[in-house]
């Protein structure tokens, strides 16, 4: 039976990837009740200049128009003595907010400091022989001398920039599978993410690992056979990573809201990142914000944060159960805040240059390295997870989200710019909530209250019918 949308028009298409982009959209279109009102705002996000429309189109498969994310900026963020305004990407009302508010409080008490711990990533060709352990490890040494020799051709240009291939290992896998073995390779990919270069090399070892059996002397028929599984870079690379570090006396904290004295947020926010270590629930929310700040920047250079968020998970869960990425080292009368995580970052190949706002951000960081890349990303990482368990553990977290996302619930009762003024004046001295504003909006609109917003007492707004 052919499926069918809840419009009920048929879902199926054959040889969809096949149509024009002209024809794409229409056909998708079609599947809406009303197909023309859907076509004139799927073309309204397409981009006004039809050659940078092209080169987006061209990123991906069936691409019908685009989808818009804001583009923010954080201004004074202090990483290592040096004051950049970093780019983020993000659709949650509070990250960029959260990260300014951080990126201030700290500037004022030596900023945040940031260093690359190690710049190693790892690739895998997953292989099936079948012989005795011994002579494979024999022949190893001799099969890795042809490897380097056989990747020359692809190394070259990576070894002039200062990387290439640093090592490589025979890993013995039997005791999970008859057979098994893994060629692990570590790599140098400089300024680059490095998957392709990775995956270029790694087929390349597959292919000279099967020659190799085929030739190599003292071998019975049966273990001349190698069947490789696949070959493919791992995300995990816990030897890629990044250390940022935030710290002060802790009278230089100063107060906070709910008149908590410096020692005071100190032991709190202390036992917040204790919860985050010890249970996997909060760990995954505290990571998670983490990653608000990470992603944002990720994305606004045009790196991958599938890869990027998949790494700092696996790191986090590295020790069999899944904690925190952020540790508390503070001593007596010093706090001092570290986030360790592990990513793999470009600023050259994949979208970095290609996406004319990825190449616009690495151009307003001034066109950092990978591994300045990777200091700026975890900085907005620690500032974002900062700025939480500061709310978190001091006046709670949804003053100051609902608070963001007040224009949110007002466009989504399409509220005039006049109400919108109004609203947020009114919401800076009180309670934001969905139904508040909805009332609000119900008697502006019914005229029960007018003039200044700040006259309107929040009894009157709670007395409202809701409709
Ligand atoms: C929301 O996007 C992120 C937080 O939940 C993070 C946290 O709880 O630490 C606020």
């Amino acid at each position: 039976m052919n499926p069918v949308h809840p419009s009920e028009k048929p879902l199926r298409m054959d040889g969809f990837s096949k149509l024009t982009k002209e024809e794409k959209l229409k056909r998708i279109c079609g599947l809406f009740p009303d197909a023309s009102e859907a076509e004139r705002e799927i073309r309204s996000f397409w981009h006004m200049d039809p050659n940078i429309q092209k080169q987006l189109d061209e990123f991906s498969e069936n691409t019908i128009t685009n989808f818009f994310f804001p583009y923010g900026v954080v201004p004074n963020v202090v990483i290592n003595g040096r004051t950049y305004t970093v780019p983020m990407v993000i659709e949650e009302s509070s990250v960029v907010a959260a990260a300014a508010k951080s990126a201030k409080f700290w500037s004022t008490r030596g900023g945040f400091q940031a260093r690359v711990v190690s710049v190693e990533k790892i690739g895998q060709v997953h292989f099936i022989w079948m012989g005795r352990p011994e002579k494979l490890k024999a022949l190893f040494p001799e099969l890795k001398t042809q490897f380097l020799a056989g990747t020359r051709h692809i190394t070259g240009n990576m070894e002039k920039r200062g990387g290439g291939i640093l090592d490589i290992q025979l890993v013995d896998m039997t005791h999970h599978e008859p057979g098994y073995y893994q060629v692990k390779a570590i790599f140098d990919t400089c300024d680059s993410m490095g998957a392709n270069f990775i995956n270029s090399c790694l087929e390349e070892f597959a292919l000279i690992l099967r020659e190799f059996m085929q030739e190599a002397e003292g071998l019975e028929a049966t273990e001349r056979e190698v069947t490789v599984i696949m070959s493919i870079l791992s995300n995990y690379t816990p030897n890629c990573k990044v250390e940022c570090v935030v710290e002060c006396p802790v009278e230089e904290l100063g107060t906070f809201d709910g008149g908590l004295s410096a020692q005071e947020f100190m032991r709190k926010f202390s036992l917040a990142v204790k919860v985050a270590q010890v249970d996997p629930h909060r760990a995954t929310t505290h990571n998670k914000g983490i990653y608000n700040g990470i992603d944002a920047v990720v994305l606004a250079t045009g790196n991958d944060f599938r890869a990027v968020e998949a790494c700092g998970h696996t790191y986090a869960a590295r020790d069999g159960q899944y904690r925190s990425l952020t540790r508390m080292e503070s001593s007596e009368g010093r706090f001092r805040y570290v986030l360790e995580v592990p990513m793999a970052l470009g600023v050259v190949g994949g979208l970095t240059r290609l996406h004319p706002m990825a190449r616009r951000s690495l151009e307003l960081l001034g066109h950092p390295s990978a591994q300045e890349l990777m200091m700026i990303a975890a900085t907005m990482g620690m500032a974002n997870n900062f700025a939480a368990l500061k709310s978190l553990v001091t006046t709670g977290i949804q003053k100051g989200h609902m608070k963001m996302h007040l224009l949110n619930i007002l466009n989504h009762f399409e509220a005039t710019e006049k109400e919108k003024e109004l609203a947020v004046e009114y919401f800076k001295h009180n309670k934001v909530s969905f139904n508040a504003v909805r009332s609000y909006l119900v008697a502006l609109r019914e005229g029960l209250i007018e003039g200044s917003a700040e006259k309107i007492s929040p009894e009157v707004i709670s007395d409202i019918k809701l409709s």
